[in-house]
């Protein structure tokens, strides 16, 4: 029988309550960078996803690139974790963590005292970014890591992952679309190094896949997944002639190291060729659990599974107004349409106010 949103699939070998994902997605409700009650009631209010996977989390101060978004490297944001995934398996959840770094996307205005914004090398994502303190601001020159300090920016994933499961998380996903730190590695764009994290495909991934090998190793394979948005020029990321090639290397090594899902954006990979083969590509690589997202709705989501082209589909801005998805979806009820003036502010309004269905 062909799969649907609700056949049974298992991922750290317990059972999910279906196939339908929650897309990371950043709300900017963490004052002070650490998690609160709100925070914990809202995911758990969508705890019937098959899968939540959390908004980009810092595993450093130098990743806090945006205003209000949650950390992973202190005791506090630890505890203030803890809410949310009491409170999520409570409601007999899945949750894991999106550890993300913003690197170069990012303003001195956000951060911490004694943090700096730091990237594969001095390009500028020459964006936008939004400062609770300056208003709009052009994102900042970010300094070029030093050997050491990708070494020790690989070390502050490991410990966040650690951390994450000290927190109560299932498992982590590694943030590695979206133009963000290890997609400034992969980007010759952004990376021009010229040691062993620049250069080559394989070089230019290095920084990705020692991070995925050593959370790996630190807290098992089957509890780390990973994110990516290959040809997505968000954040200011190059097209470029060896993306196709990238990507197939990137998921023959993961398939090595037997991590537990690839998470693939695949809206801009879809509209051309080669994207196409891209994505049968990485799933003819890769043993694991494919997900797909950006732009499903029940309808398309029903026929990638069937068709098993993927495992499962994460929701992005549908989980945002509809708290009960799974519910609407298996039940064909309407849609609510989330209000994007409340996607980043920082209270309860737009966040947990949405209603679950009636019906
Ligand atoms: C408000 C908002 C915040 C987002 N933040 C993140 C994030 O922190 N990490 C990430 O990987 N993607 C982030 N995304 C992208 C979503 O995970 C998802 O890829 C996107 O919304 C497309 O899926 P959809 O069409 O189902 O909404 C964000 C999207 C939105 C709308």
């Amino acid at each position: 029988m062909s799969q649907t949103l609700f056949s049974p699939l298992q991922l750290n070998g317990s059972s999910l309550n279906n196939r339908i994902v929650m897309a990371p997605m950043t709300r900017c409700r963490a004052l002070g960078n650490v998690p609160n009650d709100l925070i914990a009631t809202y995911y758990a209010q969508r705890a019937t996803a098959g899968l939540i996977v959390t908004e980009g989390t810092s595993p450093s101060p130098n990743g806090l690139g945006y205003a209000r978004i949650p950390g992973i490297y202190n005791d506090a944001q630890i505890e203030g974790w803890k809410k949310t995934t009491k409170a999520v398996h409570e409601k007999g959840g899945k949750i894991f963590l999106q550890i993300m770094h913003t690197g170069r996307v990012s303003h001195s205005a956000n951060m911490p005292a004694g943090s700096k914004i730091v990237a594969p090398s001095a390009i500028s994502a020459d964006g936008n970014m939004w400062t609770d303190s300056q208003g709009m601001q052009k994102t900042e020159m970010p300094e070029a890591m030093t050997t050491a300090e990708v070494k020790s920016t690989i070390q502050e994933y490991v410990q966040a992952a650690k951390n994450a499961i000290a927190a109560g998380f299932d498992g982590v996903e590694i943030h590695s679309a979206n133009g963000y730190l290890p997609n400034q590695f992969l980007n010759p764009g952004s990376n021009v190094r010229t040691d062993e994290y620049g250069g080559s495909t394989e070089n230019r991934c290095r920084f990705v896949l020692e991070i995925a090998q050593q959370t790996a190793d630190a807290i098992g394979s089957e509890k780390t997944g990973i994110r990516f948005s290959p040809y997505n020029p968000f954040n200011a990321m190059q097209q470029f002639d060896e993306t196709f090639e990238t990507y197939d290397y990137l998921s023959k090594e993961l398939n090595k190291m037997g991590i537990a899902y690839i998470h693939l954006l695949d809206a801009s990979a879809r509209v051309i060729e080669e994207g196409l083969e891209l994505i049968a590509k990485i799933r003819e690589n890769f043993d694991g659990i494919y997900i797909l997202n950006a732009g499903y709705d029940k309808e398309r989501a029903t026929h990638a599974l069937s068709t098993e082209e993927a495992d499962m589909i994460a929701f992005g801005t549908k989980f945002i107004s509809n708290p009960d998805l799974p519910y609407r979806f298996k039940n064909d009820l309407e849609l609510a349409a989330p209000d994007q003036n409340t996607f980043y502010t920082a209270d309860a309004v737009g966040y947990t106010d949405y209603p679950f269905s009636e019906n």
